[in-house]
Formats: C-alpha cells, sequence, structure tokens
C-alpha cells in the first residue's frame, strides 16, 4: 500500500523516488498533486500515462519561492505583483518560459509559456527543498475526475502507480489554484480557483480579461467535460426528490430531505463549502442516487470556483 504518513523520513523518500525518476503522490495547499522532476522527460511521461492525460494539456510546476521561478520563467511587472501578494499560496502565474530553462518541453505540451507555483503547505516545501527539483504536479486524480483532497482519493483514483502517496491529512483549501496568465498584454482569468478572482483584480488595479479562446485550448482545465463524478449532477435544486442524493448549502434545505444529504456550510461559508467540495461528490457519488441534487451556491467570491467545478462536473458531453 503506497500511503505513507508524512513523516520527515517519508518526505525524504519520496524526495529521492522523484530524483530517481519515479512519480509521488503529496497533499498542498489545495489538493493532491501527482508528481514528477520537472526535468526528466520520462519522469514526466509516467505522470501523463498514469492520469491518462492528454498531451496536450500542460502541467503545473510546483518550485519553492518566486526567485527559484524566476530561474524558469520571465517575472514581469504584474507578475511580481502578484507574487509578493500570494506566494506561496494557491495562485499558478502562466508565464513566458526561458529558453535555457531546462523543463521538459512534455510539461507545458509544446507551448512557449509555463505554469508556475509557489504552494503553501509544509509537506509540499518540505518535499521541494529536499528533492532539490522543480516538481511538475497535476492534480493527482484520473484525467477528467474529480480532484483529490485526501491520500485516500488518490489511492481510490491511482492505486499503486505512484511510488508512494504522501498523506498530509485533508487539504486545507480544497479547491485547485487560481490560474493567471501574464503572458499577452492583459492578465487573464485561465482557470478560477482557491483565490477568488476579486482578490486579484484588487491587487493588479485592473480586471481580469477572460481567457482567449487560444489560451483556453491550452489550458483544458477549462474543458466542458472534468471533475465529474459517475452520477448525473443536478444543479440549481430548488426541491429534491426521493431517489436523489442531496448536496446541500446553507440552511434553508428543501423538505422531504432523501437518504444521503451532505451540508457543504450549514452557514453559508463558501471556504468551507470549497473545502468540502470535493470529497462531498465523492461520497455521494457512491449512494446509488438517480442524481445528485445541489443547491444553489452564489457566484461571488469562492462561489466562482465552486460554480466552475459544479457546472463542468454536471456536464455529461
Ligand atoms: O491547485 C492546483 O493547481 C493543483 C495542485 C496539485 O497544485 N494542480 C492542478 O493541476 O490543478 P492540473 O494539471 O490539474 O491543472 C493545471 C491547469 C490546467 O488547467 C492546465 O491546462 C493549466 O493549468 N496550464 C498548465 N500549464 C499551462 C500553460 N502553459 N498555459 C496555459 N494553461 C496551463
Ligand atoms: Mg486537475
Amino acid at each position: 500500500m503506497p500511503i505513507v504518513p508524512a513523516a520527515p523520513d517519508a518526505i525524504r523518500r519520496a524526495a529521492q523516488a522523484l530524483v530517481r525518476g519515479n512519480i509521488v503522490a503529496f497533499p498542498t495547499d489545495t489538493v493532491y498533486g501527482l508528481g514528477a522532476n520537472a526535468l526528466d522527460p520520462r519522469a514526466v511521461a509516467k505522470v501523463f500515462a498514469a492520469k491518462e492525460r492528454p498531451r496536450f494539456n500542460p502541467l503545473i510546476v510546483h518550485v519553492p519561492n518566486l526567485a527559484e521561478a524566476a530561474e524558469y520563467a520571465l517575472i514581469n511587472e504584474p507578475g511580481r505583483r502578484l507574487a509578493g501578494a500570494f506566494w506561496p499560496g494557491p495562485l499558478t502565474l502562466v508565464l513566458k518560459k526561458r529558453s535555457t530553462c531546462g523543463i521538459a518541453d512534455l510539461v507545458s505540451a509544446g507551448l512557449d509559456t509555463i505554469a508556475l507555483r509557489v504552494p503553501a503547505h509544509k509537506v509540499a516545501q518540505e518535499l521541494l527543498a529536499k528533492a532539490a527539483l522543480p516538481i511538475a504536479a497535476p492534480s493527482a486524480n484520473r484525467s477528467g475526475r474529480i480532484s483529490p483532497t485526501t491520500a485516500e482519493h488518490v489511492e481510490a483514483e491511482l492505486g499503486d502507480l505512484p511510488a508512494m502517496i504522501l498523506d498530509g491529512g485533508p487539504c486545507p483549501l480544497g479547491i485547485e489554484s487560481t490560474v493567471v496568465s501574464i503572458v499577452g498584454q492583459d492578465p487573464a482569468l485561465l482557470r478560477s480557483g482557491a483565490i477568488p478572482r476579486e482578490s486579484i483584480e484588487r491587487v493588479l488595479g485592473v480586471p481580469l480579461a477572460a481567457a482567449k479562446a487560444a489560451e483556453r485550448g491550452s489550458s483544458p482545465g477549462q474543458l466542458a467535460r472534468h471533475y465529474a463524478p459517475n452520477t448525473p449532477l443536478r444543479l440549481d435544486a430548488i426541491s429534491v426528490a426521493p431517489d436523489e442524493a442531496l448536496l446541500a448549502f446553507g440552511g434553508d434545505v428543501p423538505a422531504g430531505a432523501p437518504r444521503v444529504t451532505l451540508n457543504l456550510s450549514p452557514s453559508a461559508n463558501l471556504e468551507e463549502a470549497a473545502a468540502k467540495l470535493f470529497a462531498a461528490l465523492r461520497e455521494l457519488d457512491q449512494a446509488r442516487a438517480s442524481a445528485i441534487a445541489v443547491m444553489p451556491i452564489p457566484g461571488g467570491g469562492l462561489g466562482e470556483a465552486i460554480n466552475d467545478r459544479l457546472r463542468r462536473g454536471a456536464n455529461r458531453g
């Protein structure tokens, strides 16, 4: 069994596994990642294979700090501002890659840009320090499925494909990083995430642009179908049928509550809801319900990322 508590010795062994070209799963502030040495194309290929991820979908590279990020990418003024405000933390910056950076081309799917982030999680930071490598790590789920927020979720998704699954307990934020491209003229939001759009716009002093079609194509976290449970999701439910499971939010739960109800946040707190979302979807997916009815969740702040994941999870296309 590859789940190992993230004690110092286990982190050291995980770092060695990365150095040897193997893949390991580890906790971050957002979700669990499936990591590989970003400098080693064969190691990176193992990540794509384990996830059955299309090769055109580029990976995020995790680095310990801004100084190291600057070795791999050109960091312009808005980039510096955002990094200063949010790193370490759940912000991924898409930047122009340095031609000398040594990161495997497969990581950015052949693009001349690279997505970098500095995770705010003790285990992730210790792993980066011990491995002394940039770590390419997408979320540790099979492609198109719900991101894992516990070590057990990773094992359910990937079994013993990772050499190790470092168990650091549930991820504190529970939803992926916000991805912002600062390559073009105007900073663009490529994926909503754990840092609300409003917070980023406050730091930039300008509204975030929508992702252009070309960027969307290169950021398939934006693909319509993603984050999907096997049970259909029925969104904005104000009533619930007896054979449905219910994903509730707030205190105003519809009557006739079914066999299985989980409440993302009885007090209607969006941070609590984001942290619980993926685990709740997994649990309700086990209920053999005809559908998962999801109560409306307000759209501002973290609600944008929560609704984005729900919408794409609901898309059966
Ligand atoms: O919170 C997170 O970001 C987690 C943890 C493990 O760090 N990682 C994560 O990785 O969610 P992944 O691979 O599931 O999502 C990466 C997103 C995708 O939408 C991908 O298309 C986009 O980042 N991306 C990566 N490199 C890019 C690039 N060069 N240009 C545009 N989008 C890029
Ligand atoms: Mg993912």
